[in-house]
């Protein structure tokens, strides 16, 4: 699972480019190709990969499966509350409201800032925890099974 990661990191960082770049027509198009990738991997482990933890005993140790479920909530609402402030920062440049589209701006940059704390958090409780245990203590047949579920779902 750890490519999905890594291009979930290539596609924040292209948006975050274009905020840098003040395009913000191309920073909403980016964050949208992110948040849908990103949204389709949490549904993913959260069908195939989560319930496979739970029977190789992942609820039993210091990260239980709950812990991911309730971070991905946290990832849903961070995308959900972006998303409208990425759309108004795209009404003030069409404005040319460069005072209003700044605020709107460094705003959005400080809640991402959150957001990639929680999600750089997130990364690496599934490294040392998740995919760990399940290369550790579930069998191989069930790994491929799992990941060829993902697989059908496009992940
Ligand atoms: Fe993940
Ligand atoms: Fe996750």
């Amino acid at each position: 699972m750890m490519p999905v990661h890594a291009r979930l990191d290539a596609l924040f960082f292209a948006h975050q480019q274009a905020l840098l770049d003040r395009d913000a027509p191309r920073a909403l198009l980016t964050f949208t190709v992110f948040r849908d990738t990103l949204l389709h991997h949490a549904r993913d482990e959260e069908s195939q990969v989560l319930p496979l933890y739970v029977a190789c005993g992942g609820d039993a140790s210091d990260s239980p499966s709950a812990q991911f479920r309730i971070e991905h909530d946290k990832l849903r609402r961070f995308l959900a509350e972006l998303e409208p402030r990425l759309e108004s920062l795209c009404t003030l440049a069409v404005a040319s409201d460069r005072s209003a589209a700044d605020r709107e701006l460094l705003g959005i940059l400080d809640r991402e800032s959150w957001f990639k704390n929680l999600l750089v958090h997130h990364d690496l409780r599934e490294r040392n925890a998740l995919y760990r245990l399940l290369s550790a203590e579930c069998d191989e047949e069930r790994q491929r099974a799992a990941l060829a579920a993902m697989g059908r779902n496009g992940a």
